[in-house]
């Protein structure tokens, strides 16, 4: 399907548009830093933040994509409306809405705000139902990861990803450094039932945890995924994001030889769900070695059911 489309000069489009919006990023913390009436509206709680500058940066990404593409349609995290990704098989000819761009303005909001330096901005590109071109830009550290299906992921234009060497072997889960992140779902059931998968996977073998190497969290869905596709991180495990935090990154992550797992019960085929970008549930785990016995999409497979039989 994507064989219709020009993923090169999509996937060059699309890396400008995320270094001049994470330009405007830049420039936007330094006013608001500047500013002391500064503030943030509050979206579905108090700490999931909107600040003008995701929503400038969404008008900026939107209006660049329409001027560019006019038939693609667009999904957007400050704009969304209950809109789905479906597939659709049969766009190749149709005039209308052939494609969908999955962009999340800035990813990393709350330590926008804050000055933490984990800040991206993720832009995606998904037909039928798939992610093609991913590009995460990270403003603050300069850090531009990108990918286009079949043509591999690169850091910064010329790394290729993953930067660790392909396919390390991974021992065991308690071998594992893994990304867990709280969201913004602080009530029960969610919270609880999360805490206690972050428990199982940190505590020592008597208490019944597996004592991984240690839990990170950076505050970002976008780059907890690059990082596991740069071979930074073992894993990163979430329930509760959305198609924009996810999308390019399952691009970068793929084409890096690591894999996204959706929701537990359709996760291990192997295969990319059909409901990935809508699933909400994610286990984004990096190439891992083959063995003599399996092969890496096994391995990851078996670490994934691992992982998955210490989550409720
Ligand atoms: C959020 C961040 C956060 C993750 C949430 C996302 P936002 O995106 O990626 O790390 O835990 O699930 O929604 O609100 O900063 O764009």
């Amino acid at each position: 399907m994507s064989a219709q489309l020009d993923l090169d000069s999509i996937l060059e489009f699309t890396i400008n548009l995320a270094l001049e919006a994470g330009e405007m990023i830049r420039a936007g913390q330094q006013k608001r830093f500047a500013s002391e009436s500064s503030n943030e509206d509050e979206k579905v709680n108090s700490v999931d933040l909107v600040t003008e500058v995701d929503k400038a940066v969404e008008a900026f990404i939107t209006k660049k994509i329409k001027e560019t593409y006019p038939d693609h349609q667009f999904i957007g995290e400050e704009t969304f409306k209950g809109e789905k990704v479906t597939d659709e098989p049969t766009w190749i000819g149709k005039s209308h809405q052939p494609s969908k761009c999955l962009t999340n303005p800035i990813d990393g909001t709350t330590n926008f705000i804050h000055g933490f330096p984990c800040v991206a901005t993720s832009i995606g590109l998904a037909v039928g139902g798939k992610p093609v071109v991913g590009v995460i830009y990270n403003p603050f550290l300069d850090q531009l990861y990108s990918a286009a299906k079949g043509k591999g992921a690169y850091l910064n234009r010329k790394t290729k990803l993953p930067i660790t060497g392909k396919g390390k072997p991974l021992q065991s889960l308690g071998h594992a450094l893994i990304a867990i992140e709280y969201g913004s779902s602080r009530s029960a059931p969610a919270l609880p039932s999360k805490v206690k998968t972050f428990q199982t996977l940190a505590a020592s073998p008597e208490l019944g945890g597996k004592m991984c190497h240690s839990l990170r969290s950076m505050g970002s869905a976008a780059l907890n995924i690059a990082t596991v596709a740069s071979g930074g991180l073992d894993m990163y495990w979430e329930v509760g994001c959305w198609a924009w935090d996810v999308c390019a990154g399952i691009c970068i992550l793929e084409e890096a030889g690591g894999v996204m797992f959706g929701s537990k019960g359709s996760s291990l085929s192997g295969e990319v769900d059909s409901d990935l970008l809508t699933g909400r549930k994610y286990l984004a785990m990096r190439g891992i070695a083959p063995t003599s016995d399996e092969s890496t999409l096994q391995v990851q497979q078996r670490f994934a059911k691992e992982f998955y039989d210490t989550t409720d």
